[in-house]
């Protein structure tokens, strides 16, 4: 059949919660959300204090909500401390000795599994070695490990005594580190020798040399303390009288830490993402409303049970790892599964193999995954026993409804909810989703708005379009996990987010919403590009490339991608007397990587004479996407400069 008669006939499709479902769950009907998120939008107080009265608070607040447009303020005067909400609360109770989390390493045959009060104590250790080390309150730690249970202990070590995390994925290179070292002022970095990453080593500890390198180099290295964990037992440097092994500077501490007393808008993490202009800017979170929403979602979004295996498989480096493997399913005293490496190794039916072997309940991951499973083949699943499944998520971009339907009756055995998650980083968590056990779902959409949040669809005026109208998504109320703002930013906080519209969230998206109210996400309409689920600013890429002594010029859109959603295609021009060559264009495909990290790898180099502008001078991006694309050049190009670029470029070659 044609593919896109497929697709709008699976559109169609409508998913009603099945029955069993709904009488457990905790919202159980449409009547119930309904009900739920109109109080939530018009007595958000009333809602918010409800919900938050499940944590543990130090200090009551004494106001739930303070909101003076750009600038919200939750739970004033509120005194909690999220690793005592993720820890502390669940000790003493039937959860005391419960797996909190369950960990595999990619080497097959690794296994480690840590109970709440094994993971309290750990955590209470090396609050004790950060002290020792000087970390205090308020303080930035950056952290840049692989992905085993240590992380999310480092992470919750420094909430628990009021220190800013901030996590750098283990895919970004050294230059990224130091930028992120220099933006947030980090004095100390936790890392790990290496991890594991497809049957490889990834040499982070190398990484961070040659950070440190680059730092010192310019100048100006904050970083006094290099804290190393011991993963793989590879070689390293250690740098006298910087670095120290993680495992030694628990032997100086004991496992007596109170949780300090943080005001709830005590900042929390910051955690770098990709914007449409420049660098890539810290996004800041902070205590109490963060760890409200992270758990409300975690129970009513996945439904979490004392019972339940719960497995996102996101990297602890993004935000999906910070709310869904660490905080949220902590906060409820889950089980979270954490597993290290890629889901093709030793052979491509590692997931599965996972979730059979842990009767994995709850599973979250990425379309781009969904959709490299589908391609590997059905006999990679169908060996496994799946039946432990229940509940199935998504988020990271639009999932296309051919993988949704796959993912629904391969390996949710036609049987397990999907809830399709919108969201940001800038969000902090879930925004627009169904909830399982009351959301009728189709193929494609994130259907409808979470509690307290009320998204719209408006045209550039602001004014909010009537059904099936594509438009740009915004959110008109603040939200407790809301971002408090840009770090060292004040005035880019306001100029990206709030300033399109007045008293609006301006997310980056377009969208639609249909007769019934559901959302569905088309992508990102700024200069960001979504591969594989990860943001990349085209501005961050372009950078890199100039920074190559080859190159004059460059212009970076996104490509449409089977698998990974978009391509990262690059128009380069090169400086006079430069030839331009296959070689080249693999040197600069190798520079991005070392500038940025393997994630921004792009994937064409085409080599141009010149790039199509306006003659103002800016370049149109639209015309090299649409030859990106390989589609005709449509639409106005009068205002272009020189329309013999043109012909150039559809013929410009690798
Ligand atoms: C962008 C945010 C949220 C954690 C992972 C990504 C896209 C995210 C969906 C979804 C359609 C989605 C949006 C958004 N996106 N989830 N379910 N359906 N698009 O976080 O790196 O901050 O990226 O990812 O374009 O703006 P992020």
């Amino acid at each position: 059949m044609n593919k896109n008669i497929e697709s709008t006939l699976v559109e169609k499709r409508i998913f009603k919660p099945a029955k069993e479902f709904s009488k457990k769950a905790r919202i159980g009907s449409m009547a119930q959300y309904q009900k739920m998120w109109k109080e939530s939008v018009t007595k958000p107080e009333k809602f918010f204090a409800r919900e938050a009265a499940d944590l543990k608070w130090q200090k009551k607040w004494t106001k739930v909500l303070d909101w003076k447009c750009p600038y919200a303020k939750w739970f004033i005067g509120g005194k909690i401390n999220v690793a005592e909400n993720c820890l502390d609360r669940h000790l003493g109770t039937a959860r005391h000795n419960k797996a909190a989390i369950v960990w595999q390493g990619e080497p097959v045959g690794e296994k480690r599994t840590l109970t709440y009060a094994q993971l309290h104590r750990e955590v209470c250790r090396f609050s004790n070695a950060l002290k020792r080390n000087g970390v205090k309150k308020g303080d930035r730690v950056l952290i840049y490990m692989p992905m085993v249970p240590e992380a999310a202990i480092a992470m919750l070590a420094c909430a628990r005594i009021g220190a800013m995390h901030s996590v750098v994925f283990g895919g970004f290179s050294a230059e990224s580190i130091k930028d992120r070292v220099l933006d947030s002022g980090s004095k100390i970095i936790l890392t790990a020798d290496g991890g594991y990453r497809r049957g490889a080593v990834v040499p982070l500890k190398k990484n961070v040399d040659d950070a440190m390198t680059l730092l010192n180099n310019g100048g100006t290295n904050p970083v006094k303390r290099v804290i190393v964990f011991k993963r793989t037992g590879q070689d390293i440097h250690i740098e006298e009288g910087r670095d120290v092994w993680w495992h030694r500077e628990l032997e100086y501490v004991d496992a007596d830490c109170a949780p300090a007393q943080l005001d709830s808008e005590t900042p929390l993490f910051i955690l770098y993402t990709s914007g449409s202009t420049g660098k890539p800017k810290g996004i800041l979170h902070t205590t109490g409303g963060y760890l409200l929403h992270a758990y409300m979602t975690c129970k009513y979004v996945f439904d979490l049970r004392d019972e339940d295996v719960y497995w996102c498989t996101a990297d602890v480096g993004w935000v999906t790892g910070h709310t869904y493997m660490v905080y949220g399913p902590l906060a409820m005293g889950a089980t979270s599964f954490m597993y290290e490496g890629a889901p093709n190794w030793p052979e491509n039916d590692r997931f599965w193999q996972i979730i059979a072997e842990n009767g994995v309940t709850v599973f979250y991951t990425a379309p781009t995954a969904i959709r490299a499973f589908m391609k590997w083949g059905d006999q990679w699943v169908t060996k496994h026993d799946l039946s432990s499944l229940r509940l199935l998520g998504t988020v990271g971009e639009p999932i296309n409804p051919e993988a949704w339907m796959w993912y629904h009756r391969t390996i949710g055995g036609s049987r397990c909810p999907i809830v399709d998650t919108w969201w940001q980083t800038e969000t902090g968590g879930h925004m627009i989703t169904p909830l399982p056990g009351a959301t009728p779902t189709k193929p494609g959409t994130a259907t409808l708005p979470f509690f307290g949040v009320d998204a719209a669809i408006v045209d550039d005026a602001g004014n909010e379009l009537g059904a099936n109208q594509g438009g740009k998504l915004v959110i008109r109320k603040p939200w407790p996990s809301m971002l408090r703002g840009i770090w060292g930013d004040k005035a880019r906080y306001k100029q990206t987010y709030w300033s399109e519209y007045k008293g609006m969230y301006f997310a980056g998206d377009g969208a639609r919403r249909d007769e019934h109210g559901n959302f569905w996400i088309v992508g990102r309409i700024d200069d960001v590009l979504n591969v594989a689920g990860h943001r990349l600013g085209t501005a961050e890429v372009e950078s890199a490339l100039v920074s190559h002594p080859s190159v004059a010029e460059a212009a970076v859109v996104g490509k449409p991608d089977e698998l990974k959603g978009q391509a990262v295609v690059c128009f380069v021009t090169v400086k006079t007397g430069i030839t331009t060559s296959k070689e080249l264009a693999n040197d600069l495909k190798k520079h991005v990587r070392t500038v940025i990290g393997p994630v921004a790898t792009p994937d064409e180099i085409r080599f141009t004479d010149a790039l199509p502008k306006t003659r103002s001078g800016k370049i149109m991006r639209r015309l090299l996407k649409q030859v990106a694309a390989g589609e005709l050049i449509k639409g106005d190009t009068t205002t272009l400069e020189d329309l013999s670029v043109l012909a150039k470029l559809a013929t410009a070659e690798d």
